[in-house]
Order: structure tokens, then C-alpha cells, then sequence
């Protein structure tokens, strides 16, 4: 029965039906409306609604699908209306599509529908309840990227996620019958044991491996199944399979299925039961901020909705017949993304059906239009006769249910075989072994056997310290090898350490997921961790002992020292075990020296560990790493980045606070020998300068300028597929981006490598004659450095130099110049049409 026969309010032009804008309860045909009875609605509450499975949830037992009415969508980003007006109503057992041009905001409706964003305005219900948290625990959100391990396997991918969602009680076997079930539903039982693999790792197929994601999804028999853009990358059959199986899925256990589709075949298209047909935002005015966008019916997204299959009547009834050869789905694509004019018809055809509708209902035209709602009030009725999947979200809203589904040690057992298996290969991977036996054999050989005396202390604290920072797998193998060849002390020490060491793994661990969280890019990640791992080695108790009385509390930002003073209590036990020197710093080997000389004295482990300065007994030591997790929050984090710059603007103020030269200088010939290589200690200047805050930081930065260009080489160098943008509009961009900066670091190193070579000889040969020349060109670049920088902004960045030419004509030449404004508002045109394409 068409929706146009049952209004009386249709236009005089429909000539076709459009059964999607009808009332729904009259769309149901008998038998269907059987199948959507309160006796089946009932069903899904025999299982533990709380956790979203059953206990051997059976074929018959499964959770049925609830009823999903959106209306009124708004959404605003960044003052941008991404969707406007767009609604729809999905039944259980049908399969809606969500259709539209690049951009047209497909995955940002997914997003509100699945409550991970906030509309600005509209409705979106579940059973004909709100969408509440709890409510969404009945959603499942396919997205449009696979995001899996790839070394492990399907069987283990589906085991672990199996763990993670579902609730203690349901048992292994149980699990296990859960995943046999869904993976002879999805047709992926013969690829169980294969890796799933990624872009480097070969694995499973990627209709495959869509399908991996889909059945990780529907573990917990979610009632609403959301997918955005399943079939992109695959083949036309392989798309074609997926789309069968999700129908017949959708039809077989009256689950209700939303997805977006990317120009799917005619054949795919007709396995739809209904369209969402989004036009794109072109026409949508920008907000400018001033005055809001005044929006026309025309502005409206809906291009259609109703029945999939009526969409070819749809454009007849319109005057843009399809021809039989075409397929309606590209078809309707290329109209609504033809010209303004043909967009607006069909969205002003749409409107007019969407006044009259109750699954689709126009609300922005007029919300006090009494037409509109007496609609509104028809909805609720249906909502309260609950036939169609509508009502049952309020009883499934009541029951509370836990945050996680698993328990803790669940978890906890479950990510730890998973990151066993998905590191596996790279553990035991030939340069991995390598890489642990030479690192622990080499520092084993140079401190062989370290012999028990003064001089040596601080080559025993040095093998402590190197062991901190590796992977706990490797742990084993390089602390049993250096342990043991360097002669630490003993098996006691060796266990303690070994524990310790894990500790300060995990916690250095904990650190940088905090790192990564709190700055969310990779370059501005990296960065900062470069400056951590620097002021952290700095500071971990090794290099420095002492510092100035108001910094001394920096060193407790060092995660490292914690672990390195807990070592050393361990390693520095025993009163009896070190020689003293015959230079010794101990008062006791002094004292003992002069009263027998011929007597071999023997050092308190005491007075070493003093001259470590460790504040922490070493149980306060292990409990700093064991509540680190707890102490160091997100808000924390943050101060610590302002420290840190802090700390970096201060190490260059260090050669003030007392590394220098200046005990060394006569007072009297001050004047005459204020030299910089006479004033400032090239220990500071070579040690602490040089290597520790410059050479780092540049072979870590070249490092990664290599792995971005290489990146953008491949994407560049990327085959263009016939449905993406063309990547080479983004990454050249990208490269020139890259390379301007690329060249300021270059610079950099030019301006600064040839002053700190100098220092270095220096420091290293005092002896060696340097002209004079060659000094004064080194510190000539160092001052050019910065006076570079701006020039080479100015040539390679276009914005930069609009600006610096404007100004420069505008004050030196005294021209008259267009509008600096303008100028920048055309390159963020610019900018947008970029991002756009993208
Ligand atoms: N976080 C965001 N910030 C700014 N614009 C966004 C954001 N997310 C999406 N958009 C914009 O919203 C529009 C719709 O995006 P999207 O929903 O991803 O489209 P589709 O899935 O149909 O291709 C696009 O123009 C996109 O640029
Ligand atoms: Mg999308």
C-alpha cells in the first residue's frame, strides 16, 4: 500500500507511492506484523540484558531488533552545519542506506544515531525511548577502518573480544559456541586460524576482515546494527556477499541494520529495504559568526527517503527518468551532486512528502504547524502500541548495568595474551635476539666482573642504570647475562632488581600512553617525549647529584631515579665488600689510611649510597613506582609539560648558576681573559650542551623527518583509486610543509654543528691550534641562525609572505595594497577547499 493513497494531504503530482513516508504500522504486511508482535519483543528480555548476551545464546535466543527514529538532526561543527533537518525511521528486520556525495555527512549521522556525537538539535529514539548510555550498550558501530592486531588470529581476534565484552558467567565454552555460531553465519569459519594481518602483514582477505569486525560487534547481540561504509575497498562480489549476509542476518533475527554506502551496484542497491538520500551541504550558506545562516526548505539535506526500491518512480515522477541500462544508485549520485538547480528540485520534490510523513516528518519549516503536530502525536501512539520495536527500550533503559562487562583480572588475563600474541614474532624475531644479546653481552664484557673496590663504584651504579629502560620479555634474558657477567651482588639482588626493573617498565609505560593521551598528534608526541627521556636521563640520579637547592625538586619528575636509587640500596649493602681508594672521598678510608696504611680498608656502603644522594628508603623508592599510575593524572601531566619548557629555558642559564670557569679566572686579568672559551667550562658546553641537548634532539628529529617523508612518498606514489580524492592535493601540501621545516632544521644544524665541533676540540685537544678564522665564522652562523629563520618562512610559506609582502608595501613603499584581510581570507579559502577534498 503506497503512503500517498493513505494521506490526504499529498501534492496533486505524486503519481508514485513512497511507502517510507507512510505511517509504519500500515507498511507492515500481515505476516510481518506478526513477526513484530509483543510475543517476539519479548523475546530479548530472556536473555541477561545487563551484559548483552545470553549464557549459551542460542539461534532462537537471540536479542530482537529495536526501532530507531532520528528526527530534526542538526549538527554544528566548528560553526559549520554538517546535517540539517535529516530524519528517518528504521524498522526491525530491514536494512536502511544511507546514501550521499562525499562530505554530505553520512558518518557524522552515524555518529549522532550511535550517541558519539551530540546533535545540536533533534531526536534520536531507541524503542521509542531517548538514547540514554545504557540504551546504547543495544547499538553496535561498525566503522569504516579495521582496527585489529595483525598477528593475531580471526579465532583469537573473536576469543579476546569474547573475553572483554561478555560477562564472567558466560563460560569458555560457551564463548566458544557463541563465535562458532557467528562464524558460520558470516562465512568466515574457513579463515579461523589465519592471521588477520594488515598493510605489511599478509592475513586474511579484506571482505574478510570486514567481516572479522562485523562478528567482533555482534558478540554481545546487539539489537541495532550500525555500519559506516562497509563495502569500501572491496570488490563488487565480495561487497555483494557482505550486503547478503547482513540482510539476510537482518531478516533471519529481526535485527535492525543502518548503513552507509558508497556507490554500491544495482544489485546491492535492491538488497536495501529503505534509502537515505543525503544531498551535500554546497548550498549551505557558512556561518560567518555575525548573522546566523537563514535556511530555505531548499538548504534542507533529505534529497529522499523512503523505499530503496521506489527511487527510480521517484525520479521519473520528477522528470529525470532513469534509463533501464543505468543504475539508480549512480544514477541519483550524479543528480544530486549535478548543479544547484537540479539539487534543489529534488530536495523541494522530497519536502513535499516529507511534510505529510510520520517517518521522515519536516520540522524546521514550522515547528507550531498543527499539521506537523498532529504527526507528532500519531508517532507516539505508535511508539505506545509497540508493535514495530518501539516501547521496548524502556524496560531494557532501566536495568543498570556494570561499565565493563569482564572483570578486572578478566581484562587484565585477556590484554596480556593478546599483547603476548600480537609481539610474539617481533620477541623472538631474529634482530630482537640479536639486539638483547648484544646489548647485554657488550656493557657485560666492559664491566667484566667489576672489581669490589672505590674507584669502581661508579661503574657498578652505570650497569645498574643501563638495564632500566628494556621490555620486560627481554628483561630475562639481558639482566641474567649482564647481571651475572658484570658480578653484581648476588642472587637476592639479582630477583629484587628484576622485579624493580619490571616495575620501572610498566610505569615508563604508563608515562608515555599519558604522553600520547594528553597530546593526541604523533609530532607533538614525539617532541615532547624527546624532552622527557632527555630530562629524564639528566636527572635520573647519575649524571647529576647536586643541584641548586631550588631546583632539587626536579629530579623527582624522573620516573628513572626511583628505580636506579632502589637498585643501588640493593647493590650497596654490604659494609665489607669495597676497597677504599688510596684517593679516597670516605672521612672513615681517610681515617683508617692514615691510622694503618699497610691495612686494606674497607668503605661503608653507606657513604656511597650518600654520595648518590637518595632521599627514599628503598621500599619509599618502590612505592613510588608502584603508585606513579595513581599520582600522575592528566592535569598533572599537563604542569609537567610547562615545566618542562620551563626547565629547558633554565638549562641555559646553568653556566650562571656555577658551571663555569670562573673560580679558574685570576681576578685581576678578568677584563683581559673575558672570553667565551675561557669563561664558559666546555664540560658544560661539550657534556651537558652538546650531547645532551643538542645532538640528541637532532638525530631523533632527523629520524623522524625521514619515516614523514617516506610516509608521504608512499602516499603520494599511492595508486588513485577512481572513487578517492586525489591524495596528491593533501600531501603536497604536506611535503611542502615538511620540507620547509626540514630545511629550517638543516639550517639549524649547519648554523650550530661547526661552533660545538670547535668546542669539542677544545675540551677533547687542548693542544690543538684552531684558527681564529674558523671561530669566528662558527659563531657568525650560530648568530645567523636566527635571523634566517624568518626569511626562509617568508619564502617558503605562502600566508607568510602575503603578510610580509602587504606590510612591506604597505609601510616601506607607502603603496596602497588589497586588504591584508582579504588576502588571508582567500588563502583559508584556499585551505578549506583542501580540507574539503579530503
Ligand atoms: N571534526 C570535524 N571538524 C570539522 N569538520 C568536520 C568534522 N567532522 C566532519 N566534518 C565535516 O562534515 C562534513 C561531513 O562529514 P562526514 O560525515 O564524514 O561525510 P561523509 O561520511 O558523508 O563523507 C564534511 O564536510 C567534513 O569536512
Ligand atoms: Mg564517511
Amino acid at each position: 500500500m503506497s503512503s500517498y493513497q493513505d494521506s490526504d494531504s499529498l501534492p496533486p503530482r505524486s503519481k508514485v507511492g513512497l511507502a517510507g513516508f507512510s505511517n509504519p504500522g500500515l507498511e507492515l504486511g500481515e505476516g510481518e506484523c506478526e513477526r513484530a508482535g509483543m510475543e517476539d519483543k519479548m523475546e530479548g528480555f530472556h536473555l541477561d540484558s545487563t551484559t548483552g548476551a545470553s549464557a549459551g545464546q542460542a539461534e532462537s535466543q537471540k536479542r530482537r531488533g529495536l526501532a530507531v527514529r532520528f528526527r530534526g538532526v542538526e549538527v554544528e561543527i566548528q560553526g559549520r552545519q554538517i546535517l540539517r533537518d535529516v530524519a528517518g525511521t528504521v524498522l526491525p528486520g530491514e536494512l536502511l542506506a544511507l546514501m550521499g556525495p562525499s562530505g554530505s555527512g553520512k558518518t557524522t549521522l552515524l555518529s549522532v544515531l550511535t550517541g558519539r556525537i551530540q546533535a545540536k538539535s533533534g531526536q534520536v529514539t531507541l524503542g521509542g525511548r531517548p538514547l540514554t548510555k545504557n540504551l546504547r550498550r543495544m547499538l553496535c558501530y561498525v566503522m569504516q577502518q579495521d582496527i585489529f592486531f595483525p598477528n593475531l588470529t580471526v579465532k583469537d581476534t573473536l576469543m579476546c573480544q569474547a573475553h572483554l565484552r561478555l560477562p564472567d558467567s558466560v563460560t569458555f565454552a560457551e564463548k566458544d559456541k557463541i563465535i562458532s555460531v557467528l562464524v558460520e553465519e558470516l562465512g568466515i569459519k574457513k579463515c579461523l586460524n589465519t592471521i588477520v594481518g594488515n598493510d605489511f602483514v599478509r592475513g586474511v582477505s579484506g571482505g574478510e576482515r570486514k567481516r572479522v569486525n562485523i562478528a567482533c560487534e555482534l558478540l554481545t547481540d546487539p539489537s541495532v546494527m550500525l555500519l559506516d561504509e562497509p563495502t569500501s575497498g572491496l570488490d563488487s562480489s565480495t561487497s555483494h556477499s557482505l550486503i547478503a549476509t547482513l540482510k539476510h542476518y537482518a531478516v533471519k533475527h529481526q535485527k535492525t541494520i543502518i548503513s552507509s554506502i558508497h556507490q554500491p551496484s544495482s544489485l546491492i542497491f535492491h538488497m536495501f529495504d529503505k534509502l537515505l538520500l543525503m544531498s551535500d551541504g554546497e548550498m549551505c550558506p557558512l556561518y560567518n559568526g555575525d548573522s546566523p545562516p537563514v535556511i530555505s526548505a531548499s538548504d534542507l539535506q533529505v534529497a529522499y527517503y523512503g523505499q530503496a526500491s521506489r527511487i527510480v518512480d521517484f525520479f521519473a515522477d520528477l522528470g529525470m527518468p532513469c534509463t533501464a541500462h543505468e543504475n539508480p544508485a549512480d544514477y541519483m549520485l550524479d543528480k544530486v551532486k549535478e548543479s544547484p538547480e537540479v539539487r534543489q528540485d529534488i530536495v523541494d520534490y522530497s519536502n513535499e512528502f516529507r511534510i505529510s510523513s510520520v517517518e521522515c516528518p519536516l520540522l524546521s519549516k514550522d515547528e507550531t504547524d498543527p499539521h506537523l503536530q498532529s504527526m507528532a502525536g500519531e508517532l507516539s501512539e505508535v511508539k505506545i502500541a509497540g508493535t514495530d520495536g518501539e516501547g521496548a527500550g524502556a524496560e531494557l533503559e532501566e536495568v543498570e548495568s556494570p561499565q565493563w562487562a569482564s572483570s578486572f583480572w578478566m581484562q587484565l588475563r585477556t590484554l596480556t595474551a593478546r599483547n603476548f600474541k600480537q609481539q610474539r614474532p617481533q620477541i623472538l624475531s631474529l634482530i630482537n635476539v640479536m639486539k638483547t644479546l648484544v646489548t647485554s653481552i657488550i656493557p657485560g664484557l666492559i664491566w667484566f666482573q667489576v672489581p669490589r673496590e672505590e674507584d669502581q663504584v661508579k661503574a657498578r651504579a652505570g650497569m645498574v642504570l643501563s638495564e632500566l629502560p628494556l621490555a620486560i620479555p627481554q628483561l630475562l634474558v639481558h639482566i641474567t647475562i649482564s647481571f651475572w657477567l658484570t658480578g653484581l651482588n648476588g642472587a637476592g639482588a639479582y630477583f629484587a632488581d628484576m622485579g624493580i626493573i619490571a616495575l620501572s617498565t610498566f610505569t615508563a609505560e604508563a608515562l608515555g600512553l599519558l604522553i600520547s593521551v594528553v597530546f593526541l598528534r604523533i609530532d607533538q608526541t614525539m617532541a615532547f617525549s624527546t624532552s622527557v627521556i632527555v630530562l629524564t636521563v639528566l636527572l635520573g640520579g647519575f649524571y647529576i647529584q647536586k643541584l641548586p637547592f631550588w631546583l632539587v625538586w626536579l629530579r623527582y619528575l624522573a620516573i628513572i631515579l626511583f628505580s636506579f636509587h632502589a637498585t643501588l640500596q640493593l647493590e650497596f649493602t654490604d659494609d665489607t665488600s669495597f676497597r677504599c681508594a688510596i684517593q679516597s672521598f670516605s672521612p672513615h678510608c681517610a681515617a683508617a689510611h692514615l691510622n694503618n696504611p699497610n691495612e686494606t680498608a674497607y668503605i661503608p656502603a653507606q657513604e656511597i649510597l650518600d654520595q648518590f644522594i637518595i632521599p627514599l628508603p628503598v621500599w619509599g623508592n618502590i612505592l613510588v613506582l608502584v603508585l606513579y599510575r595513581r599520582v600522575v593524572t592528566q592535569k598533572r601531566a599537563g604542569v609537567a609539560v610547562m615545566v618542562c619548557w620551563a626547565v629547558a629555558f633554565i638549562v641555559g642559564f646553568i653556566p650562571m648558576l656555577g658551571w663555569n670557569n670562573l673560580e679558574k679566572i685570576n681576578s685581576t686579568d678578568l677584563l683581559v681573559t673575558c672570553q667565551f672559551e675561557n669563561v664558559i667550562s666546555m664540560d658544560y658546553m661539550v657534556y651537558f650542551n652538546f650531547f645532551g641537548w643538542v645532538l640528541p634532539p637532532l638525530v631523533l628529529m632527523l629520524l623522524i623527518y625521514t619515516e614523514i617523508f617516506c610516509m608521504i612518498h608512499k602516499q603520494l606514489t599511492k595508486k588513485v583509486s577512481a572513487s578517492a580524492s586525489d591524495p596528491s592535493r593533501y600531501y603536497n601540501k604536506e611535503l611542502r610543509l615538511a620540507k620547509s621545516l626540514a630545511l629550517v632544521l638543516f639550517l639549524f644544524a649547519v648554523s650550530w654543528l661547526p661552533l660545538h665541533i670547535l668546542n669539542c676540540v677544545t675540551l677533547f685537544c687542548p693542544s690543538c691550534k684552531k684558527p681564529m678564522v674558523l671561530t669566528y665564522i662558527a659563531i657568525f652562523l650560530s648568530h645567523a641562525n636566527s635571523a634566517v629563520n624568518p626569511i626562509i618562512y617568508a619564502f617558503r610559506i605562502k600566508k607568510f609572505r602575503t603578510a610580509f609582502l602587504t606590510i612591506w608595501r604597505q609601510y616601506f613603499c607607502c603603496k596602497k595594497t588589497p586588504d591584508l584581510e582579504d588576502n588571508l581570507q582567500n588563502e583559508k579559502t584556499d585551505h578549506q577547499e583542501v580540507q574539503n577534498a579530503v
